[in-house]
């Protein structure tokens, strides 16, 4: 049995203004009819896997309990951290909660903003890592690069990797978010995959690695943890311990550090719904690249996205090239498509205004 980890309390800042503070992308149906999140709790649930462990934001609390009921997954146990830490201290929080039944229980972390569309494929390849990861190497799942994009964390091979079926592969080295040059030459490199954020680990194993790389994150998230309060079927994790929490990715805090890696390459469709460029590619286009969603036509245009969100809102496009144009009730994003990875800092900007 794998014990799924859904770590569903980021604040997808990439994609203001669909994403908002209040109700992020994870928990919004970007290109289907379900949730993101949804999405990955049903692919991760049925044989095999255990009631998933699911982990958010206060704020989220009650829009994850509707969004599973609404999918029909019942969770094993929900976390809520107080405030947001990143993944690392939501990792450590999931593997001390299971530590406490069965250490040496498989834990698959998924994040909640992704596109999977063949569901067997993926199943697979996680049949592919668990002999590794009950070895107590922490598995990644490679997806092969197609540009050099600087959003993703990349895992570098002993060489380039076959296209059989999945495997099992020792891995060198895990870079996280490297800049434009970097990316660049491991894209032309050959021997390097995207990290598609997806680890399958022992509780064990993770745990060490923590103590190893990244011990002062234990003592506040233990802390945390064992003084925790149930409350309505959650379990609150304490703001006083968790206020000490360093604010860090698993990226950043384990992967980069540890030598213990493997990744099993993902061959088939995936899709990290981080920003407009990557919602842009995985919408239907028509030949001259432009996708259009709600309200929104386009006369002249190309390689453009143009999402109206709002009933009646008409969103028209005219002579535009390579821009994003998002319209809310309450607020419209355009944009340079090539500028997508900064949309962050236009919240960043508007929170400065407030
Ligand atoms: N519970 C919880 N708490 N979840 C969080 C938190 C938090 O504080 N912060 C982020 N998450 C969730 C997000 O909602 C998302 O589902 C997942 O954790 C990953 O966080 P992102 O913020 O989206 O990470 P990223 O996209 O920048 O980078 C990661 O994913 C890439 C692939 O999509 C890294 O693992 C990269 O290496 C990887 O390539
Ligand atoms: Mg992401």
């Amino acid at each position: 049995m794998i014990t799924p980890v859904l770590l569903c309390g980021g604040s997808g800042t990439r994609l203001w203004p669909l994403s908002r503070k209040s109700y992020p992308k994870q928990f919004t149906a970007l290109t289907g009819e379900q949730s993101l999140f949804q999405a990955s709790a049903l692919r991760l649930s049925g044989e095999g896997y255990a009631p998933p462990l699911v982990l958010t934001n206060a704020d989220f609390r009650f829009i994850v309990t509707e969004q599973l009921a609404a999918a029909g997954v019942e969770p094993g146990a929900i976390l809520i951290e107080p405030e947001g830490r990143n993944t690392a201290p939501a990792v450590l929080a999931a593997a001390l909660w299971l530590e406490q039944s069965d250490p040496e229980a498989l834990m698959l972390v998924a994040p909640s903003d992704h596109m999977v569309p063949d569901e067997a494929a993926f199943r697979e390849a996680v049949g592919a890592g668990v002999g590794a990861a009950h070895e107590g190497r922490l598995v990644t799942f490679g997806i092969h690069p197609t540009r050099p994009e600087t959003g993703y964390g990349y895992l570098e091979l002993d060489g380039a990797p076959g296209d059989g079926p999945p495997e099992t592969l020792p891995l060198r080295r895990f870079v996280e978010k490297p800049n434009a040059v970097r990316a660049g030459e491991m894209l032309a490199a050959g021997n390097y995959l995207w990290n598609a954020g997806i680890f399958l680990f022992s509780v064990r194993a993770i745990l060490d690695a923590f103590r190893a790389h990244a011990p002062d994150l234990i003592a506040s998230v233990s802390e945390a943890l064992k003084t925790a309060r149930p409350d309505l079927g959650f379990l609150r994790l304490a703001p006083e311990s968790w206020s000490r929490v360093s604010d860090i990715s698993i990226d950043y805090a384990v992967m980069e550090r540890t030598e213990n890696l493997a990744v099993v390459p993902f061959a088939v469709g995936w899709s990290d719904l981080g920003d407009w460029n990557s919602v842009w590619r995985e919408s239907p286009r028509d030949e001259t690249g432009v996708a259009l969603s709600g309200a929104a036509t386009a006369i002249d245009c190309e390689d453009t996205l143009l999402r109206s969100e709002g009933e009646r809102l008409e969103l028209v496009g005219l002579g535009l090239r390579n821009i994003v144009a998002v319209a809310m009730p309450d607020a419209v994003l355009v944009a340079d498509a090539s500028r997508a990875q900064d949309v962050k800092q236009v919240v960043a900007a508007l929170k400065a205004k407030q």
